[in-house]
């Protein structure tokens, strides 16, 4: 199994990567992590070498756009989400070079839909690319049970680790 340093040296310099971001319902992290790559990369003039989108564990919400409130705190920081949600699937795997998991729950239920050993090799966890934050954390925690205190704290952690992922590739 490579690590995540790794998998990421292997893609440097590609024409085209092509990133999924996964968390479990796809209208919290996922959706952040997607706006939030897509306007780091049209800021750096890095758009063309980039295929970004996001996709849920959970089909529960498969349509919506983003939570209300992570569209009002993504947008205090000049995030507009527009993402709608839709069910990750196993073609994924054959579509992306990087499947991103949000939390441990993402990661392992991603490995039980890879459709191969190699596709498998694609998931890397969101927190491996936390680089600058410090915290203890784990995995990017779910913020859809707390306060505003946990939307703001995934959109530190979104922005270190994609501004993190944007340098590395
Ligand atoms: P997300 O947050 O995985 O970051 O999109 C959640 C959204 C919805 C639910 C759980 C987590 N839910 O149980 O409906």
């Amino acid at each position: 199994m490579k690590t995540t340093q790794e998998k990421l040296a292997a893609l440097r310099g590609k024409d085209k990567i092509r990133i999924l971001f996964v968390c479990l319902g796809n209208i919290c992290r996922s959706p952040a992590a997607d706006g939030i790559m897509h306007s780091i990369v049209e800021e750096r003039g890095l758009a063309h070498r980039f295929e970004i989108d996001s996709a849920g564990i959970g089909a529960w919400h498969v349509g919506q756009l983003p939570d209300q409130r992570m569209r009002v705190h993504a947008r205090r920081r000049g995030y507009e989400l527009t993402h709608h949600a839709r069910q990750v699937r196993s073609y994924d795997f054959e579509d992306f070079d990087l499947v991103i998991g949000m939390d441990s729950g993402n990661i392992s239920d991603l490995r039980e839909l890879a459709p191969s050993p190699e596709a498998e090799e694609k998931i890397v966890p969101m927190i491996d690319l936390v680089h600058n934050l410090t915290t203890t954390y784990q995995c990017i925690p779910d913020p859809y049970y707390e306060g505003a205190e946990g939307f703001e704290l995934v959109l530190d952690m979104l922005e270190d680790g994609i501004n993190h992922l944007v340098d590395c590739l």
